[in-house]
């Protein structure tokens, strides 16, 4: 489904240029669910911007489908800053997802509904964001992305700055939204448990500039809920990746 092809990309800053990715070959299938992991710094975000189509790779080229990526338009991005609009409501921000959808009055007010039903926001429509908890607000975040019914998503660290239960929690909510809208996810985080929790394979980058270092295959079946973090597999796995890391931060 999506095709990175030799991806390389070189900021140009005051102080020079910075090369954040270097060299990235890797094929994401359709309705898999990729997580990249790799230290601050290594190009996460500056992969999942190319992807998106925001920034245009120095080199090689992003494959959606065999189309090469020019243009945003295709994914939907859950950023990793909050990103919702102040100015509206909750409601009026799931709402702006769909302003280029061509969609119904009707249609584009059932969507919302399905998208406030699933994110578990329902109670919360008028609400303005400062009026929600920052649990909320990434829930909102994600409806946002999901009432345009994406076929692939793009997430950069969506639960960091959540406390621990709500993370786990929504952790569970991004698994049932990702099975339940049939996409395809590329996602980035720091977070090994979260990463294997999602996950149908993790990709671990190198220290800047970012290279993939190794694949690791998540075999748990897709059912996921928190009690298989307490797993031998989920345990071993972890260890693996852990390893894998440590190993390279020697290096
Ligand atoms: N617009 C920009 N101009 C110049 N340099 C940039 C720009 N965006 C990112 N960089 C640099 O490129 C490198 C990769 O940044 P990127 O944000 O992709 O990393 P990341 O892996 O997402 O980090 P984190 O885990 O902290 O979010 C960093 O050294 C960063 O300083
Ligand atoms: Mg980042």
């Amino acid at each position: 489904m999506i095709q990175l092809s030799n991806i390389s990309h070189t900021y140009t800053s005051t102080t020079g240029p910075i090369c954040a990715l270097n060299g990235l070959n890797f094929y994401i299938q359709e309705n898999e669910f990729v997580t990249f992991v790799g230290p601050s710094g290594c190009g996460k975000s500056t992969l999942l911007h190319i992807v998106a189509g925001f920034v245009r790779p120095t080199e090689g080229t992003v494959r959606i489908q065999e189309e090469p990526v020019l243009r945003p338009g295709r994914a939907r991005m859950v950023f990793q800053a909050d990103a919702v609009f102040p100015w509206l409501s909750a409601q009026q921000n799931i709402e702006y997802g769909l302003r280029h959808s061509g969609l119904s009055e009707t249609d584009r007010r059932g969507r919302v509904t399905g998208a406030l039903t699933a994110a578990g926001l329902t109670d919360f429509a008028t609400k303005w964001p400062r009026e929600l908890s920052g649990g909320m607000r990434k829930r909102l975040e994600l409806a946002r992305a999901y009432v345009s019914h994406p076929d692939i998503w793009l997430l950069d660290e969506p639960l960091a700055s959540l406390d621990y239960f709500t993370r786990e929690e929504m952790q569970v909510l991004v698994h049932n939204l990702w099975r339940s809208a049939n996409s395809t996810v590329v996602c980035a985080t720091h977070d090994l448990e979260e990463a294997l929790f999602l996950s149908t394979q993790v990709v671990i980058l190198t220290r800047r500039p970012g290279q993939i270092k190794e694949v690791v295959n998540v075999t748990f079946g897709s059912e996921r809920t928190p009690k298989i973090k307490l797993s031998d597999e989920f345990v071993t796995l972890r260890r693996r990746l852990l390893t894998l890391i440590e190993r390279q931060q020697s290096q």
